[in-house]
């Protein structure tokens, strides 16, 4: 399995697909599936039962779909923030899509799909995960200035150069 981690806005999703489709396997996005199951947006469940229910729901949908078939997952940008999720991280190969918070902050704007963008401390998080994001990650790959191409033709060098 190969998950991407990374801020909101670094692109995951767009790298993701791009990445799956030179692999040959699907593309999961764990916010895409956790909102089909629990039939409401990240955004309602956030406002409804909190950030720390999300945590865990998000959690349990990383552990089912790392149970499952080879995908190329694209996991929340704060699921490393549980210490739970990380330990499950690290027993499959882990690429940190790394951007500033500036790069991430241009491209995302003020998302209302993205909670913790309304939530007050968006610099001290984006600085208390990096820590995170290199204690699970196998390899980082820059995003900042480059097409999705480029990105994912690094993420496939750099998977070359650790396998
Ligand atoms: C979050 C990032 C979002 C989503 C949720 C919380 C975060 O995912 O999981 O809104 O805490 O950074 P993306 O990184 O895919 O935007």
């Amino acid at each position: 399995m190969i998950v991407l981690i990374g801020f909101m806005g670094a692109g995951k999703t767009t790298v993701g697909r791009g990445l799956a489709a030179r692999l040959e396997v699907p593309f999961l996005d764990s916010d895409e599936v956790l909102e089909a199951r629990e039939g409401r947006s990240i955004a309602e469940v956030f406002a409804t039962d909190g950030e720390a229910t999300f945590r865990r729901l998000e959690r349990e949908m990383i552990a089912s779909l790392l149970d499952g078939p080879e995908t190329v997952l694209a996991v929340g940008g704060g699921a490393v923030e549980d210490a739970a999720t990380r330990s499950l991280l690290r027993n499959h190969t882990v690429v940190h899509l790394e951007a500033s918070l500036d790069d991430v902050a241009a491209r995302i704007g003020d998302d209302e799909s993205r909670p913790v963008l309304a939530m007050p401390g968006i610099a001290e998080r984006y600085r208390g995960r990096l820590p995170l994001y290199a204690d699970v990650a196998d390899v980082v790959v820059p995003t900042a200035n480059r097409r999705p191409e480029e990105v994912v033709a690094d993420v496939l060098a750099a998977l070359d150069r650790i396998r």
